[in-house]
């Protein structure tokens, strides 16, 4: 939304650069621009993305209600096409897509046959391990096809079905957060957007402990305090911050994590409790799918408060696509010239390397 600044108590933020490419797009064609390929673009080798291993960890492959039970579907992550599939038992599943046998793509076309996977050419059966557990026109099944390969491990929580990444098929190393809001009758379905983000995953998760930008990408008055702690695999802000409304400023509080590379969340206080829980899924070295859902207390959402309610996802998603404009032609530099002023991007980048498995340094063994 463009903000005019007519009255004198507008506290919102000040027109910033990125608006040139924002301020005429309104509804669909926003939504639509948020997804779209973008134009003249160099590759991703020359913007260091193929620098940058995929980093492991937990990640959004879909919307649980985008897989009914009984149905298969084609996804693409990680530079693989995927097959997933939820079993007669409820239980969402993903295997690489790919055949054994003769290499059709089970996402399309492929059936679901109890809790397994049938191949739509000949019927091979799969289970969530990628091992062949039947092939009904053959008395027997190569060995190889009986030993697990492909699968993913899988798991459901917060609205949303998770699949594991790591490059050398390690099992999970954590949980993800789950948040008993979500599904709660007293707070609102989930307020979803959407986004495809031409950059490796880092740009973005980088952001955080960026700043100086949010002056300059989000035309905050200050520079707003990116403290940050890491723990393991978690990280954790909070922003005590004022935050700008249309009728002044209020005393807001922005709690954020993220937990791994793939899991966000954020919860706002002050204005109107609202939490975003986000997903980032990098499907190619430099292309991001990133999905935020919001959900805010009905009694909020729906009193009349709801003016509020509504007018901060907007700003948050606002924020969002300011920052889309920089990641997409943004280049990776490894030894970035970082200044005082500029926030915690040398400790991010540190917390952040741990996910990258194919960087880990080999241990000294005692
Ligand atoms: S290609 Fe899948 S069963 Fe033949
Ligand atoms: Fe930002």
């Amino acid at each position: 939304m463009a903000h005019d600044h007519a009255s004198p108590a507008d506290a919102r933020t000040a027109p910033v650069a990125v608006w040139q490419v924002l301020g005429a797009m309104r509804g669909e064609e926003l939504k639509n621009w948020r997804v779209a390929p973008i134009d003249n673009n160099v590759s991703a080798q020359e913007r260091g993305a193929t620098d940058l291993p995929y980093p492991l960890g937990w990640y959004v492959v879909c919307y649980a209600d985008e897989l009914p039970t009984g149905e298969a579907k084609p996804l693409r992550y990680f530079g693989k096409e995927l097959a997933a599939w939820r079993g007669e038992d409820g239980k969402a599943r993903v295997i690489d897509a790919y055949c054994r046998h003769l290499g059709a793509h089970m996402g399309y076309g492929g059936r679901v046959n109890g809790n397994d996977l049938e191949c739509p050419f000949h019927a091979w059966r799969y289970d969530e391990t990628g091992a062949v557990v039947d092939v009904p026109y053959s008395r027997s099944i190569p060995p190889q096809a009986k030993r697990p390969c492909g699968g993913w491990p899988t798991a459901e929580a917060n609205g949303f079905v998770w699949a594991w990444y790591h490059p050398t098929g390690e099992a999970p190393m954590w949980e993800l957060d789950v948040f008993p809001e979500v599904g709660d009758p007293d707070w609102t379905e989930y307020d979803r957007y959407e986004w495809l983000v031409h950059a490796p995953l880092q740009f973005m998760a980088e952001n955080a402990a960026d700043s100086a930008h949010f002056k300059y990408v989000h035309g905050t008055a200050t520079y707003p305090d990116a403290a940050l702690s890491f723990e393991g695999h978690r990280r954790t802000g909070l922003i005590k911050a004022k935050m700008g409304t249309p009728k002044g400023e209020v005393d807001g509080q922005i709690a954020n994590a993220s937990i791994g590379p793939g899991q966000a969340w954020t919860r706002f206080s002050g204005i109107s409790e609202t939490l975003l829980v986000a997903g980032t899924t990098p499907v190619e070295r430099d292309l991001v799918r990133v999905r935020f859902a919001f959900t805010q207390p009905r009694s909020e959402a729906e009193g009349p408060m709801a003016g509020l309610a509504r007018a901060l996802i907007r700003d948050i998603v606002k924020q969002f696509d300011q920052d889309k404009i920089i990641w997409d032609r943004q280049r990776f530099v490894e030894r970035a010239l970082i200044c005082e002023g500029d926030g915690p991007i040398a400790d991010f980048r540190r917390w952040y390397y741990q996910f990258y498995a194919e960087w880990a340094k080999p241990t000294q063994m005692a």
